[in-house]
């Protein structure tokens, strides 16, 4: 290769990388794999050393991770944070350990290894017990100070006592979600009618960055530590810091292996790879460390990542698939998503026969055809990824896949958001497909929670048109159901008795259940909060509702665009004559007091009367204080069901009052 070739080559590669790179740290998205990516940075760094004079200065092969984010302060790090060196090939884990005994010639080695956890790193900084900044990695230098987040992760301790503690030292490790927290989280997402969350590294490092951190709370993020700063300390190796982390309180993962020698870390390396699927997190390879603290001492580190260190990471799992056909699914809110219907295909333990394809963009940059075998791939992904199509095994003669053009429910033409990569179907006043989502999503538990009505008994209605819109719900009568089919007396009667008693459903859960595009249950909330009824909501200026926590410009004009709708508002008017809740419920004095006053709570768990949105609520509304993470300045922990008995622990440890729902509303009264 001749230098102008190289230098067109590293170009392009550095394009790619930033892109890549801006997308994962700044906005938490994985565009394409880790492995993808790793090998575009591989290839990089190649060409600069072949061709060290046409290194740049700014190549991203010199840069550790992300920028820091507005809204944080960013604080500097005490000692660097550095990345890993790491290698797809065990080939290269050899060439490593042998570089080791060539530097440490008389020295006895031994390897600590870990999993490799697949979320966000953070450092954890704490004086005398108590926890006292938490700050990201940022760009190894400095990072964003999202110490109040830290807090409101309970796997986190706030506050430590243990007698062998030093006065001051760091802990860095691993934020991450685990697989059944997202799985739970994606289901939330999917029952409020939201995005679904790509995977749960992003969502973890997305979720740390969030400014709010009652959100955090309620993540369920989990932290795993794997390194312990403190010069106060006499511990000698990586195994035995390890273990009094543990001791002081931290959740260490038990998959750590102390290895003597190279096969025993192959072993370890290809035990995981086997096993993998069966952790409760997402890994994404494993980390050989040298053990002895002096040793790695003796090594040092380049700019970006120790020399006593090396992370071996796992390819995706990835299988190929025949393309049937592509479908096109439509939302509530009339969006389009074209799903790829595949051969049924074995990939990380399940068997696939659908993939989402997201939008028109993606097909056209898959550039995908009829019939074609494409590559599944399941990355730290738990939706399989179509990552490209197999060009070998292309039939001849076959067509580019074209996006449809018409609404496969109602048939009207499809129109394409004019910024986003979205079509939608815009006949949103009688496509069957967006009445049926919409009726669905209003009786869902979450909205008005019209629990004797499931989808099928809407699709039922819907198609016979005795129900089109939600207010026909409430004019519903027991000769509606006469003639159909498995709807006894008895059924009639609880069916028309739950829409009776949704009536009874407060302002925010009735504007989440309008189905508002961009409006989740949370928005919903604070917009209620923010504007207390339904008057003050439509008069609100764009300048008005941007003002309300987690309103951005792109939700404030939802919200105008539908109350400007004669449409909306025709059916809106309708469900106010029904009796709906549009305004948020006055409190009586006897329920709206200040019995709470002057103190604090933090909450966990689910309860029984209330959702948390509500919990919350109720004790502002009594005049107490809603704290995000457990320390001994709060007054009482409110437990709910499944709360987690090491969170009633560390409150029983801080002299924190553990009460239930009921002794709460005892006491408000
Ligand atoms: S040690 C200087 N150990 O991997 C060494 N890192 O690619 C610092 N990671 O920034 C890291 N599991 O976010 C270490 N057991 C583990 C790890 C681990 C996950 C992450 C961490 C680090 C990145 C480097």
């Amino acid at each position: 290769m001749d230098r102008q070739q190289a230098a067109r080559e590293m170009t392009d590669l550095i394009k790619q990388v930033n892109y890549y790179n801006k997308q994962f740290f700044e906005h938490h998205r994985s565009l394409i794999s880790d492995y993808a990516f790793d090998q575009l940075v591989a290839r990089l760094t190649s060409l600069e050393k072949q061709f060290p004079d046409l290194k740049r200065p700014d190549s991203p092969t010199h840069r550790v991770g992300e920028k820091t984010t507005k809204g944080f302060a960013t604080r500097k790090h005490t000692h660097p944070m550095r990345s890993l060196s790491n290698t797809y090939s065990i080939e290269e884990v050899k060439q490593f350990t042998t570089r080791l005994h060539k530097l440490l010639p008389d020295t006895n080695i031994t390897y600590f290894c870990e999993l490799k956890f697949d979320g966000t790193a953070i450092s954890i900084h704490y004086e005398k017990g108590k926890l006292q900044h938490a700050v990201t990695r940022g760009d190894g230098v400095q990072g964003d100070d999202i110490t109040a987040n830290g807090r409101a992760i309970q796997a986190i301790p706030s506050s430590i006592k243990a007698s062998d503690l030093p006065d001051e030292f760091e802990v860095r490790g691993e934020v991450y979600m685990t697989k059944k927290a997202f799985e739970l989280l994606n289901k939330k997402h999917t029952e409020e009618g939201k995005t679904l969350l790509a995977n749960p590294r992003n969502t973890a490092a997305g979720t740390l960055k969030t400014l709010d951190s009652t959100i955090v709370a309620d993540r369920n993020l989990s932290f795993c530590p794997y390194t312990l700063i403190s010069k106060d300390l006499d511990l000698p190796t990586q195994a035995s810091r390890i273990q009094i982390l543990e001791k002081w309180g931290f959740q260490v993962s038990p998959t750590h292996r102390m290895c003597h020698s190279l096969e025993e870390v192959i072993d370890y390396i290809a035990h995981w790879e086997k096993e993998r699927d069966n952790l409760p997190m997402e890994i994404d390879g494993v980390v050989i460390k040298v053990n002895e603290l002096a040793s790695q001492q003796q090594l040092g580190a380049t700019s970006k990542s120790p020399r006593w260190a090396i992370a071996y990471k796992y390819k995706p799992q990835s299988a190929s698939a025949l393309l049937e056909d592509v479908i096109y699914q439509v939302g509530r809110t009339g969006v389009i998503t074209p799903v790829a219907k595949l051969s049924p295909t074995r990939l990380a333990g399940s068997t696939i026969q659908r993939a989402s394809l997201h939008n028109s963009q993606e097909i056209a940059t898959l550039g995908l055809h009829k019939h074609d075998t494409v590559f599944l791939e399941k990355g730290g992904d738990v939706i399989p990824k179509v990552t490209a199509v197999d060009l070998s095994k292309r039939p001849p003669d076959t067509q580019h896949i074209q996006f449809t053009t018409h609404c496969p429910s109602c048939e009207t033409l499809l129109i394409k958001e004019e910024d986003g990569a979205h079509h939608y179907c815009p006949n949103h006043q009688a496509c069957p497909a967006q009445l049926k989502g919409k009726l669905r999503h209003f009786v869902h538990r979450q909205a008005m929670n019209i629990v004797h009505i499931g989808g099928k008994t809407i699709d039922l209605l819907s198609e016979k048109n005795i129900i089109k819109q939600p207010a026909d719900l409430y004019q519903l009568t027991p000769k509606d159901f006469i003639g159909l089919e498995g709807f006894k007396t008895k059924t009639v009667q609880n069916i028309l008795s739950s829409i009776q008693a949704s009536k009874a459903k407060p302002f925010d859960k009735v504007l989440f259940a309008l189905g508002i595009r961009h409006v989740g249950a949370t928005v919903a909330y604070k917009l209620v909060q923010h504007f207390h009824n339904i008057d003050a909501l439509k008069q609100a200026s764009e300048e008005a509702l941007i003002t309300v926590p987690e309103v951005g410009t792109q939700i404030a004009q939802s919200v105008i665009a539908y109350f400007q709708d004669p449409y909306e508002i025709k059916h809106l008017d309708a469900l106010c004559n029904a009796g709906l809740q549009f305004s948020q419920k006055k409190e009586n004095n006897a329920t709206h007091n200040d019995a709470l006053a002057n103190k604090s709570f933090v909450i966990t768990g689910t309860f029984d009367g209330f959702s948390r949105e509500e919990m919350r609520s109720y004790i502002q509304t009594h005049g107490g204080r809603l704290v995000s993470a457990l320390s001994a300045q709060v007054d009482y922990l409110v437990a709910g069901h499944s709360a987690g008995p090491k969170k009633i622990t560390q409150a029983e440890k801080l002299d924190v009052k553990v009460i239930s729902e009921d002794d709460l509303q005892a006491m408000a009264k």
